[in-house]
């Protein structure tokens, strides 16, 4: 199942294309999560999908901030790109110190999230899942569950 994709190219491909399809629910935040072995590909699909969402400033991976907030231009859907890498969480609860609860109410924030294994207790669904597998070192399969 999945998409694969045989160059750096093409994945940014399908990532703009992801990102022009998202659109915001009146419930709560839209919560994307990306899986994937160490260097598949989640912080390149977050950075690709936030350029293509009009993000100007370099999005860089949030390994060590644990979270960054880019402001997306007037007249998105969305007013908030959040990325998050969960990777150096121990558990769910540790989200909390991100304010993610309260990032989650907010119907204009669109989060990003990496590693949901390490806090999966904590994440409320529905969300999309994005699954990311190395086929060969250009080459990846790309898995998109509407939850
Ligand atoms: N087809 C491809 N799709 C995605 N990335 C590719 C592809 N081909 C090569 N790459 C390279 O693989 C690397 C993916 O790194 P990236 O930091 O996005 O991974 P990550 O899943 O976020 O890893 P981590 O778990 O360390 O956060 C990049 O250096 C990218 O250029
Ligand atoms: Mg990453």
């Amino acid at each position: 199942m999945g998409k694969t994709v045989n160059t750096l190219a093409e994945f940014e491909m399908e990532a703009v294309r992801f990102s022009s399809l998202l659109s915001p629910s009146e419930k709560g935040a839209t919560l994307v999560t990306l899986s994937g072995e160490l260097g598949a590909g989640k912080t390149t699909f977050t950075q690709t999908a936030a350029r293509a969402l009009g993000v100007e400033e370099t999005v860089t991976s949030p390994t060590f901030v644990l979270e960054k907030i880019y402001l997306l231009p007037e007249g998105k859907p969305f007013k908030r790109l959040v990325h998050i890498d969960a990777y150096r969480l121990e558990q769910g609860s540790d989200l909390a110190s991100l304010g993610f609860d309260e990032l989650m109410r907010d119907p204009t924030n669109l989060i990003f999230l990496e590693w949901p294994e390490k806090v999966v207790d904590a994440l409320p669904s529905p969300t999309i899942q994005i699954i990311l597998t190395v086929e060969s070192e250009d080459s990846r399969t790309i898995s998109i569950l509407y939850g």
